[in-house]
């Protein structure tokens, strides 16, 4: 048998054998088999033997390819079978794996206690108004009553802008806008933020308020103290006594501070309420004569009384929350808990 037939076949069938990946394969077919292959060559070089040799030379340079051709062949299924496997495995899916959940979305607790605040008042007549956030001097202090001298108006605790105009500080600019387009009598609440410079555990630069106003041809101090009294047990859902102190407000007179029996410790005493029994909840009081003057309405034929209540204050005194700051944070395993 001639040498090179014999050496060529040994060193293909290891080298296929060997062979890892159908691209190695593939190089192995093209140096044997190929146009340009030792195959090829070798039945090239058939034409310089001598004329007796040629036949058994013939035959067996094509039993090599043969051979070669179907060691390739079965080596390529193998090739294919085990890339197949690993495809299989790579995007094997466990469909009794349980899946990824979604986090839903819930409502933040301001605006749960929010839109409770405000079913409770559309239950007791008050329908919704709206102001914008942006305000002017007139609306946020002049036409309150609120004159130029006086602290509220301070750069400490009013956020201003460049335009001279100001974040406002509370929701009572609504008043004045609503009584400007509407007929008395008026009974409606503006829910809303407000804006002041003051941060701390129990204050936000923003926070919300909900201010009340009811305007009619006969309403007394007993209607206001019975309107807040009725939201009070409703929104804590249970019985709250309220304690009424003076107070001043430019926008009423008189005015008043709403304390709450405390409700962490059903007014026994504790921290939140440094042991008073206590709380401070709300301003309010009688609608000034001057602020019923600004939107030209007669203050003998017309009275009524407004309030402004912190949404914040409330939300925390509701769920036990020591620090404002929480409501802000947008920390998902706080907000989830309500
Ligand atoms: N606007 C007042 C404040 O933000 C609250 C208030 C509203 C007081 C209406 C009396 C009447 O402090």
């Amino acid at each position: 048998m001639n040498p090179s037939i014999e050496t060529l076949r040994e060193e293909a069938s290891k080298k296929i054998a060997a062979a890892s990946a159908l691209e190695e394969l593939e190089q192995l077919r093209i140096d044997y088999l190929g146009k340009k292959g030792s195959v090829p060559a070798l039945m090239q070089s058939l034409k310089d033997l001598p004329n007796e040799e040629k036949p058994l030379f013939g035959k067996s340079v094509n039993e090599l390819k043969g051979e070669i051709s179907s060691l390739l062949s079965d080596k390529k299924d193998e090739l294919s079978a085990s890339v197949l496997n690993e495809k299989l495995q790579d995007e094997k899916l466990d469909i009794t794996l349980p899946g990824s959940r979604y986090l839903l979305g819930k409502k933040h607790p301001i605006n749960k206690v929010m839109d409770e605040a405000i079913e409770i008042f559309k239950g007791l007549g008050f329908s919704l108004e709206e102001g914008p956030e942006i305000e002017s001097e007139y609306y946020n202090f002049e036409a309150l009553n609120i004159p130029d001298n006086h602290p509220a108006r301070d750069m400490q605790d009013t956020l201003y802008l460049p335009t001279g105009s100001l974040l406002r500080t509370h929701t009572s600019p609504v008043q004045i806008r609503v009584m400007e387009k509407q007929k008395p009598p008026f009974s409606f609440i503006a829910a809303g933020k407000v804006y002041r410079h003051d941060a701390d555990v129990t204050h936000s630069p923003m926070f919300h308020q909900i201010e009340g106003f009811l305007v009619d041809q006969k309403t007394t101090f007993a209607d206001l103290k019975g309107i807040l009294e009725t939201f009070l047990n409703q929104l804590f859902h249970k019985k709250i006594s309220t304690r009424f102190r003076p107070s001043f407000f430019p926008f009423t007179e008189p005015s008043a501070e709403v304390d709450i029996s405390c409700v962490m410790c059903d007014a026994k005493g504790c921290r939140v309420c440094q042991n008073t029994g206590w709380l401070e909840i709300l301003g309010c009081g009688m609608v000034h004569p001057e602020v019923l003057k600004s939107v030209n309405l007669d203050s003998e034929e017309w009275q009524g009384f407004a309030f402004g209540v912190g949404i914040e204050r409330i939300t925390m005194l509701k769920y036990g929350i020591a620090d404002i700051r929480l409501f802000f944070e947008n920390d998902a395993r706080f907000l989830n808990q309500f």
